[in-house]
Protein backbone atom coordinates (compact mmCIF):
# COMPACT_ATOMS: atom_id res chain seq x y z
CA UNK A 1 0.00 0.00 0.00
CA UNK A 2 1.09 3.26 -1.07
CA UNK A 3 1.54 5.43 2.24
CA UNK A 4 2.30 8.85 0.94
CA UNK A 5 0.58 11.58 2.67
CA UNK A 6 -2.56 13.41 1.01
CA UNK A 7 -1.74 16.80 -0.28
CA UNK A 8 -2.68 19.42 2.60
CA UNK A 9 -4.26 21.92 -0.35
CA UNK A 10 -7.10 19.07 -0.84
CA UNK A 11 -8.04 17.89 2.33
CA UNK A 12 -11.45 18.75 2.00
CA UNK A 13 -11.44 16.75 -1.41
CA UNK A 14 -9.62 13.52 0.56
CA UNK A 15 -11.73 13.73 3.76
CA UNK A 16 -14.50 11.41 4.48
CA UNK A 17 -18.45 11.84 4.43
CA UNK A 18 -21.65 10.70 5.80
CA UNK A 19 -24.12 9.43 3.01
CA UNK A 20 -26.96 8.95 5.27
CA UNK A 21 -26.03 5.90 7.37
CA UNK A 22 -23.14 5.15 5.32
CA UNK A 23 -19.74 6.43 5.11
CA UNK A 24 -17.41 7.39 2.03
CA UNK A 25 -13.84 7.67 2.55
CA UNK A 26 -13.36 10.94 0.62
CA UNK A 27 -15.54 13.13 -1.69
CA UNK A 28 -13.84 11.72 -5.89
CA UNK A 29 -17.47 10.51 -7.31
CA UNK A 30 -17.34 7.88 -10.41
CA UNK A 31 -19.82 9.35 -11.91
CA UNK A 32 -22.37 6.58 -14.19
CA UNK A 33 -20.12 6.36 -17.73
CA UNK A 34 -22.03 3.38 -19.96
CA UNK A 35 -19.36 1.47 -21.17
CA UNK A 36 -21.93 -1.15 -23.80
CA UNK A 37 -19.66 -4.07 -23.04
CA UNK A 38 -21.96 -6.25 -20.33
CA UNK A 39 -22.99 -9.98 -21.86
CA UNK A 40 -25.74 -10.99 -24.33
CA UNK A 41 -28.88 -11.01 -21.59
CA UNK A 42 -28.24 -7.90 -20.04
CA UNK A 43 -25.79 -9.54 -17.08
CA UNK A 44 -22.47 -7.65 -15.76
CA UNK A 45 -19.91 -9.67 -18.41
CA UNK A 46 -16.07 -10.10 -17.07
CA UNK A 47 -14.91 -6.70 -19.50
CA UNK A 48 -17.94 -4.40 -17.10
CA UNK A 49 -16.65 -6.06 -14.02
CA UNK A 50 -12.73 -5.67 -14.92
CA UNK A 51 -13.73 -1.46 -15.04
CA UNK A 52 -15.28 -1.45 -12.06
CA UNK A 53 -12.20 -3.77 -10.38
CA UNK A 54 -9.46 -0.69 -11.85
CA UNK A 55 -12.04 1.86 -10.70
CA UNK A 56 -11.87 0.07 -7.35
CA UNK A 57 -7.72 0.19 -7.52
CA UNK A 58 -7.98 4.26 -8.05
CA UNK A 59 -9.84 4.47 -4.64
CA UNK A 60 -12.48 6.86 -5.55
CA UNK A 61 -15.07 7.70 -2.33
CA UNK A 62 -18.40 6.65 -4.60
CA UNK A 63 -18.58 4.99 -7.74
CA UNK A 64 -21.84 4.84 -9.30
CA UNK A 65 -22.37 2.05 -12.01
CA UNK A 66 -23.52 3.34 -14.95
CA UNK A 67 -27.56 3.15 -16.38
CA UNK A 68 -28.39 -0.29 -15.51
CA UNK A 69 -32.61 -0.87 -17.74
CA UNK A 70 -34.90 -1.86 -15.11
CA UNK A 71 -37.00 -3.14 -18.54
CA UNK A 72 -35.00 -5.54 -21.20
CA UNK A 73 -37.70 -4.05 -23.44
CA UNK A 74 -36.44 -0.91 -23.28
CA UNK A 75 -32.61 -0.40 -23.55
CA UNK A 76 -30.54 2.62 -25.06
CA UNK A 77 -27.54 0.57 -25.46
CA UNK A 78 -27.33 -2.84 -27.49
CA UNK A 79 -24.74 -4.04 -24.90
CA UNK A 80 -26.20 -2.01 -21.89
CA UNK A 81 -26.91 -4.45 -18.40
CA UNK A 82 -30.41 -5.00 -17.31
CA UNK A 83 -31.41 -5.56 -13.56
CA UNK A 84 -33.41 -8.68 -13.32
CA UNK A 85 -33.45 -11.83 -11.36
CA UNK A 86 -31.62 -14.08 -13.57
CA UNK A 87 -28.82 -11.42 -13.47
CA UNK A 88 -28.75 -11.15 -10.26
CA UNK A 89 -25.97 -12.78 -9.57
CA UNK A 90 -23.38 -11.51 -12.46
CA UNK A 91 -24.38 -8.10 -9.81
CA UNK A 92 -22.98 -9.70 -7.33
CA UNK A 93 -20.18 -11.15 -8.38
CA UNK A 94 -19.18 -7.06 -9.69
CA UNK A 95 -19.99 -5.81 -5.89
CA UNK A 96 -18.01 -8.66 -4.57
CA UNK A 97 -14.60 -7.98 -7.01
CA UNK A 98 -15.00 -4.40 -6.39
CA UNK A 99 -15.52 -4.60 -2.77
CA UNK A 100 -12.08 -6.89 -2.35
CA UNK A 101 -9.86 -4.44 -4.32
CA UNK A 102 -12.04 -1.25 -2.15
CA UNK A 103 -13.62 -1.94 0.97
CA UNK A 104 -14.67 1.48 1.95
CA UNK A 105 -15.37 2.52 -1.49
CA UNK A 106 -18.98 2.64 -2.12
CA UNK A 107 -20.84 1.75 -4.97
CA UNK A 108 -24.21 2.33 -6.32
CA UNK A 109 -26.22 1.28 -9.02
CA UNK A 110 -28.22 3.67 -11.38
CA UNK A 111 -31.38 2.55 -12.50
CA UNK A 112 -32.99 3.40 -15.49
CA UNK A 113 -35.83 3.18 -17.88
CA UNK A 114 -34.72 5.01 -21.00
CA UNK A 115 -38.47 5.66 -22.17
CA UNK A 116 -38.01 7.81 -25.67
CA UNK A 117 -34.15 7.21 -25.90
CA UNK A 118 -34.33 3.69 -26.32
CA UNK A 119 -32.57 2.66 -29.29
CA UNK A 120 -33.98 1.57 -32.31
CA UNK A 121 -33.39 -1.90 -31.98
CA UNK A 122 -35.72 -1.35 -29.02
CA UNK A 123 -39.15 -0.86 -27.98
CA UNK A 124 -39.08 3.04 -27.92
CA UNK A 125 -41.74 4.29 -25.63
CA UNK A 126 -43.22 7.92 -24.91
CA UNK A 127 -45.12 9.33 -22.24
CA UNK A 128 -46.54 12.51 -24.10
CA UNK A 129 -47.20 13.06 -27.50
CA UNK A 130 -44.24 16.13 -28.61
CA UNK A 131 -41.74 15.17 -30.49
CA UNK A 132 -42.27 11.37 -30.21
CA UNK A 133 -42.01 10.13 -33.56
CA UNK A 134 -42.09 6.73 -33.81
CA UNK A 135 -42.32 5.77 -29.74
CA UNK A 136 -45.40 4.46 -29.00
CA UNK A 137 -47.70 6.37 -25.84
CA UNK A 138 -47.14 4.57 -22.59
CA UNK A 139 -51.11 3.89 -21.08
CA UNK A 140 -50.91 4.57 -17.04
CA UNK A 141 -50.68 1.08 -16.06
CA UNK A 142 -47.80 0.69 -18.21
CA UNK A 143 -46.19 3.22 -16.55
CA UNK A 144 -47.56 1.81 -13.10
CA UNK A 145 -45.16 -1.02 -14.08
CA UNK A 146 -42.31 1.01 -15.43
CA UNK A 147 -42.56 2.02 -11.38
CA UNK A 148 -42.68 -0.99 -9.81
CA UNK A 149 -39.74 -2.47 -12.00
CA UNK A 150 -37.76 0.61 -10.49
CA UNK A 151 -38.77 -0.36 -7.17
CA UNK A 152 -38.27 -4.11 -7.58
CA UNK A 153 -34.53 -3.47 -9.51
CA UNK A 154 -33.68 -1.71 -6.22
CA UNK A 155 -34.96 -4.77 -3.71
CA UNK A 156 -31.93 -6.62 -6.25
CA UNK A 157 -29.49 -3.97 -6.10
CA UNK A 158 -30.08 -4.66 -2.30
CA UNK A 159 -29.92 -8.04 -2.79
CA UNK A 160 -26.69 -7.56 -4.52
CA UNK A 161 -24.90 -6.37 -2.23
CA UNK A 162 -25.49 -3.05 -3.47
CA UNK A 163 -24.80 0.49 -1.37
CA UNK A 164 -27.93 1.85 -2.46
CA UNK A 165 -29.01 3.23 -5.87
CA UNK A 166 -29.36 6.35 -8.18
CA UNK A 167 -32.45 6.81 -9.59
CA UNK A 168 -32.41 8.24 -12.69
CA UNK A 169 -33.84 11.19 -13.22
CA UNK A 170 -31.73 13.19 -15.93
CA UNK A 171 -30.20 13.53 -19.07
CA UNK A 172 -33.88 13.41 -21.05
CA UNK A 173 -34.81 9.26 -20.53
CA UNK A 174 -37.86 8.30 -18.82
CA UNK A 175 -37.26 9.60 -15.53
CA UNK A 176 -36.92 13.17 -16.93
CA UNK A 177 -39.63 13.03 -19.27
CA UNK A 178 -41.74 12.73 -16.61
CA UNK A 179 -40.70 15.71 -14.73
CA UNK A 180 -40.83 17.93 -18.13
CA UNK A 181 -43.32 20.81 -17.95
CA UNK A 182 -43.92 19.33 -21.39
CA UNK A 183 -45.55 16.37 -19.94
CA UNK A 184 -48.83 17.11 -19.95
CA UNK A 185 -51.02 14.25 -20.03
CA UNK A 186 -54.34 13.72 -18.40
CA UNK A 187 -53.71 11.04 -15.90
CA UNK A 188 -52.19 11.12 -12.59
CA UNK A 189 -48.78 10.87 -14.13
CA UNK A 190 -48.80 14.54 -16.24
CA UNK A 191 -49.62 18.09 -16.02
CA UNK A 192 -49.11 19.33 -12.77
CA UNK A 193 -46.38 19.31 -10.73
CA UNK A 194 -47.87 16.66 -8.29
CA UNK A 195 -48.93 14.53 -10.70
CA UNK A 196 -45.12 15.05 -12.68
CA UNK A 197 -43.24 14.44 -9.41
CA UNK A 198 -45.85 11.09 -8.12
CA UNK A 199 -43.15 8.63 -9.77
CA UNK A 200 -40.39 9.63 -7.42
CA UNK A 201 -42.43 10.54 -4.74
CA UNK A 202 -44.21 7.17 -4.20
CA UNK A 203 -41.07 4.90 -5.52
CA UNK A 204 -39.00 6.75 -2.56
CA UNK A 205 -41.59 6.47 -0.02
CA UNK A 206 -41.85 3.09 -0.62
CA UNK A 207 -38.09 1.98 -0.79
CA UNK A 208 -37.16 4.72 2.37
CA UNK A 209 -39.85 2.04 4.30
CA UNK A 210 -38.36 -1.00 2.98
CA UNK A 211 -34.88 -0.67 2.28
CA UNK A 212 -33.79 3.00 4.19
CA UNK A 213 -34.18 0.96 7.48
CA UNK A 214 -31.27 -0.99 6.51
CA UNK A 215 -29.08 2.32 5.32
CA UNK A 216 -29.44 1.42 1.65
CA UNK A 217 -28.56 4.92 -0.08
CA UNK A 218 -31.38 6.38 -1.79
CA UNK A 219 -30.64 9.18 -4.56
CA UNK A 220 -31.07 10.75 -8.02
CA UNK A 221 -29.27 12.43 -10.58
CA UNK A 222 -31.37 15.25 -12.27
CA UNK A 223 -31.11 17.31 -14.82
CA UNK A 224 -31.41 20.98 -13.58
CA UNK A 225 -31.71 22.42 -16.77
CA UNK A 226 -32.57 20.42 -20.25
CA UNK A 227 -32.12 23.28 -22.79
CA UNK A 228 -35.25 22.10 -24.36
CA UNK A 229 -38.67 23.70 -25.17
CA UNK A 230 -40.85 22.77 -21.77
CA UNK A 231 -38.08 20.72 -20.57
CA UNK A 232 -36.69 20.44 -17.16
CA UNK A 233 -35.77 23.79 -15.89
CA UNK A 234 -38.16 25.61 -17.55
CA UNK A 235 -41.76 27.51 -16.42
CA UNK A 236 -44.26 25.95 -18.96
CA UNK A 237 -44.68 23.90 -22.12
CA UNK A 238 -43.84 26.46 -24.07
CA UNK A 239 -40.88 27.93 -22.24
CA UNK A 240 -36.98 27.27 -22.99
CA UNK A 241 -35.90 30.05 -20.84
CA UNK A 242 -34.33 29.06 -17.73
CA UNK A 243 -36.60 28.90 -14.46
CA UNK A 244 -35.12 26.46 -12.03
CA UNK A 245 -38.31 26.91 -9.34
CA UNK A 246 -39.85 23.72 -10.15
CA UNK A 247 -36.38 22.11 -9.79
CA UNK A 248 -36.00 23.00 -6.45
CA UNK A 249 -39.12 22.32 -5.40
CA UNK A 250 -38.20 19.12 -6.39
CA UNK A 251 -34.95 18.57 -4.95
CA UNK A 252 -36.76 20.14 -1.66
CA UNK A 253 -39.38 17.94 -1.89
CA UNK A 254 -37.03 14.64 -2.26
CA UNK A 255 -35.21 15.96 0.91
CA UNK A 256 -38.65 16.25 2.88
CA UNK A 257 -38.90 12.40 1.53
CA UNK A 258 -35.23 10.99 3.44
CA UNK A 259 -33.35 10.90 0.02
CA UNK A 260 -29.52 10.75 0.85
CA UNK A 261 -28.05 12.41 -1.90
CA UNK A 262 -28.91 14.50 -5.40
CA UNK A 263 -26.44 14.11 -8.18
CA UNK A 264 -26.79 17.61 -9.95
CA UNK A 265 -26.38 17.42 -13.50
CA UNK A 266 -27.98 19.42 -16.65
CA UNK A 267 -28.70 19.03 -20.75
CA UNK A 268 -29.50 15.67 -22.84
CA UNK A 269 -26.65 14.06 -24.10
CA UNK A 270 -27.17 13.81 -27.87
CA UNK A 271 -29.70 17.13 -28.17
CA UNK A 272 -28.01 20.02 -25.92
CA UNK A 273 -24.49 17.65 -25.17
CA UNK A 274 -22.51 20.44 -24.50
CA UNK A 275 -24.42 20.87 -21.51
CA UNK A 276 -24.16 17.91 -19.76
CA UNK A 277 -20.40 17.42 -20.82
CA UNK A 278 -18.23 20.28 -21.66
CA UNK A 279 -15.92 20.30 -23.93
CA UNK A 280 -12.71 22.65 -25.16
CA UNK A 281 -14.80 25.35 -27.06
CA UNK A 282 -17.63 24.96 -24.18
CA UNK A 283 -15.57 24.56 -21.19
CA UNK A 284 -16.55 27.64 -18.73
CA UNK A 285 -20.28 25.46 -19.65
CA UNK A 286 -18.79 23.92 -15.85
CA UNK A 287 -19.96 27.56 -14.29
CA UNK A 288 -23.16 26.40 -15.20
CA UNK A 289 -23.16 23.61 -12.87
CA UNK A 290 -21.50 25.07 -10.18
CA UNK A 291 -24.45 27.76 -9.71
CA UNK A 292 -26.91 24.60 -10.51
CA UNK A 293 -25.28 23.22 -7.45
CA UNK A 294 -25.90 26.31 -5.43
CA UNK A 295 -29.25 26.51 -6.65
CA UNK A 296 -30.19 22.93 -5.04
CA UNK A 297 -28.06 23.69 -2.10
CA UNK A 298 -30.50 26.98 -1.62
CA UNK A 299 -33.19 24.30 -2.39
CA UNK A 300 -32.36 21.88 0.43
CA UNK A 301 -32.36 24.74 3.13
CA UNK A 302 -36.01 26.09 2.05
CA UNK A 303 -37.01 22.20 2.64
CA UNK A 304 -39.39 21.15 5.55
CA UNK A 305 -37.13 19.46 7.43
CA UNK A 306 -33.64 19.70 8.42
CA UNK A 307 -32.02 17.42 5.71
CA UNK A 308 -29.01 16.17 5.50
CA UNK A 309 -29.21 15.37 1.82
CA UNK A 310 -25.81 15.47 0.05
CA UNK A 311 -25.31 16.98 -3.34
CA UNK A 312 -22.88 15.47 -5.50
CA UNK A 313 -21.54 17.88 -8.39
CA UNK A 314 -20.58 17.28 -12.00
CA UNK A 315 -19.10 18.24 -15.18
CA UNK A 316 -15.16 18.61 -13.13
CA UNK A 317 -13.35 16.56 -16.05
CA UNK A 318 -12.50 19.43 -18.83
CA UNK A 319 -10.93 21.73 -15.48
CA UNK A 320 -7.79 18.89 -15.93
CA UNK A 321 -5.17 20.10 -13.92
CA UNK A 322 -7.28 22.65 -12.20
CA UNK A 323 -10.02 20.09 -11.08
CA UNK A 324 -8.92 19.15 -7.62
CA UNK A 325 -8.24 23.02 -6.50
CA UNK A 326 -11.81 24.06 -7.80
CA UNK A 327 -12.80 20.99 -6.17
CA UNK A 328 -11.73 21.98 -2.70
CA UNK A 329 -12.89 25.69 -3.46
CA UNK A 330 -16.52 24.12 -3.80
CA UNK A 331 -16.14 22.09 -0.94
CA UNK A 332 -14.87 24.58 1.46
CA UNK A 333 -17.81 26.93 0.12
CA UNK A 334 -20.22 24.52 0.75
CA UNK A 335 -21.66 24.61 -2.73
CA UNK A 336 -20.92 20.64 -2.82
CA UNK A 337 -20.60 17.85 -1.03
CA UNK A 338 -18.48 15.63 -3.74
CA UNK A 339 -17.09 15.65 -6.78
CA UNK A 340 -17.99 13.85 -10.08
CA UNK A 341 -16.09 12.66 -12.79
CA UNK A 342 -17.42 10.70 -15.74
CA UNK A 343 -14.24 11.21 -18.84
CA UNK A 344 -11.74 11.51 -16.30
CA UNK A 345 -12.44 8.57 -14.72
CA UNK A 346 -12.51 6.61 -18.16
CA UNK A 347 -9.07 8.45 -19.38
CA UNK A 348 -7.66 7.48 -15.94
CA UNK A 349 -9.84 5.21 -13.89
CA UNK A 350 -6.45 5.34 -10.69
CA UNK A 351 -7.25 9.24 -10.50
CA UNK A 352 -7.52 9.81 -7.19
CA UNK A 353 -4.64 7.72 -5.89
CA UNK A 354 -2.38 9.21 -8.43
CA UNK A 355 -3.77 12.48 -7.31
CA UNK A 356 -2.92 11.70 -3.72
CA UNK A 357 0.69 10.43 -4.76
CA UNK A 358 1.63 13.20 -6.74
CA UNK A 359 2.02 10.49 -9.74
CA UNK A 360 1.63 11.37 -13.24
CA UNK A 361 -2.05 11.17 -13.92
CA UNK A 362 -3.48 10.48 -18.03
CA UNK A 363 -5.60 13.08 -18.46
CA UNK A 364 -9.40 13.08 -20.52
CA UNK A 365 -9.03 15.40 -23.63
CA UNK A 366 -12.10 15.82 -24.19
CA UNK A 367 -12.14 14.01 -27.70
CA UNK A 368 -15.32 12.88 -27.48
CA UNK A 369 -14.93 9.59 -29.05
CA UNK A 370 -16.13 7.96 -25.92
CA UNK A 371 -19.14 9.14 -26.74
CA UNK A 372 -18.79 8.19 -30.44
CA UNK A 373 -18.43 4.91 -29.64
CA UNK A 374 -21.20 4.62 -27.15
CA UNK A 375 -24.25 6.19 -29.66
CA UNK A 376 -22.52 3.59 -32.47
CA UNK A 377 -23.23 0.89 -30.47
CA UNK A 378 -19.76 -0.46 -29.79
CA UNK A 379 -17.99 -1.13 -26.39
CA UNK A 380 -16.65 2.75 -25.22
CA UNK A 381 -13.67 4.07 -23.00
CA UNK A 382 -10.64 6.46 -23.47
CA UNK A 383 -9.51 6.13 -27.10
CA UNK A 384 -6.78 7.94 -25.97
CA UNK A 385 -4.67 5.71 -23.28
CA UNK A 386 -6.62 2.10 -23.75
CA UNK A 387 -5.51 0.42 -27.20
CA UNK A 388 -8.60 -1.50 -27.24
CA UNK A 389 -10.78 1.08 -27.41
CA UNK A 390 -8.49 2.30 -30.55
CA UNK A 391 -8.90 -0.65 -32.10
CA UNK A 392 -12.91 0.03 -31.81
CA UNK A 393 -12.58 3.52 -33.26
CA UNK A 394 -10.17 2.35 -36.16
CA UNK A 395 -13.31 -0.19 -36.75
CA UNK A 396 -16.05 2.47 -36.88
CA UNK A 397 -13.95 4.47 -39.11
CA UNK A 398 -13.48 1.35 -41.29
CA UNK A 399 -17.60 1.41 -41.51
CA UNK A 400 -17.33 4.82 -43.18
C1 LIG B 1 -19.53 7.69 -22.84
C2 LIG B 1 -20.43 8.31 -21.80
C3 LIG B 1 -21.34 7.53 -21.10
C4 LIG B 1 -22.17 8.11 -20.14
N1 LIG B 1 -23.06 7.32 -19.44
C5 LIG B 1 -23.84 7.89 -18.47
C6 LIG B 1 -24.73 7.10 -17.69
O1 LIG B 1 -24.81 5.87 -17.81
N2 LIG B 1 -25.49 7.73 -16.77
C7 LIG B 1 -25.41 9.10 -16.54
O2 LIG B 1 -26.12 9.61 -15.67
N3 LIG B 1 -24.56 9.84 -17.25
C8 LIG B 1 -23.78 9.28 -18.19
N4 LIG B 1 -22.87 10.05 -18.87
C9 LIG B 1 -22.67 11.45 -18.45
C10 LIG B 1 -21.52 11.51 -17.44
O3 LIG B 1 -21.83 10.80 -16.27
C11 LIG B 1 -21.16 12.94 -17.05
O4 LIG B 1 -22.28 13.59 -16.53
C12 LIG B 1 -20.63 13.76 -18.22
O5 LIG B 1 -19.64 13.05 -18.93
C13 LIG B 1 -20.06 15.10 -17.71
O6 LIG B 1 -19.07 14.86 -16.74
P1 LIG B 1 -17.52 14.97 -17.10
O7 LIG B 1 -17.34 16.34 -17.64
O8 LIG B 1 -16.83 14.74 -15.81
O9 LIG B 1 -17.24 13.93 -18.12
C14 LIG B 1 -22.06 9.50 -19.86
C15 LIG B 1 -21.13 10.28 -20.56
C16 LIG B 1 -20.33 9.70 -21.53
C17 LIG B 1 -19.33 10.57 -22.24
Amino acid sequence: MNMQKTPEKWSTLFSPLSIGQKRAPNRLVVQAMEGNDGGPAGEVSERTRNRYVQLARGKWGLVVVEAISVDERSKARVNGMVMNRKNLDSFKKLVDAFKTENPDGLLLFQLTHSGRKSGAFSRQVALYDRDRGNAELLSSAEVEEIRQMMVEASHLSHEAGADGIDFKLCHGYFGAEMLRPSNTRDDKWGTSFENRTRFIRESLRELKSSLGKDGFILGSRISMFEGIRGGCGTASPDSYIEDLTEMKRLIAMMATEGADYINVSAGIPGWTSEITRPTNPSKYFYLHHFRYCKEARDAIASADVLSAMKIIGSAYTILREEAPDYAEENLEHGLVDMIGFGRQSFADPLYPEKLRTGEAINYCTACSACTRLMVNQLHDGCVVYDPYYRGMLKQLQGRT
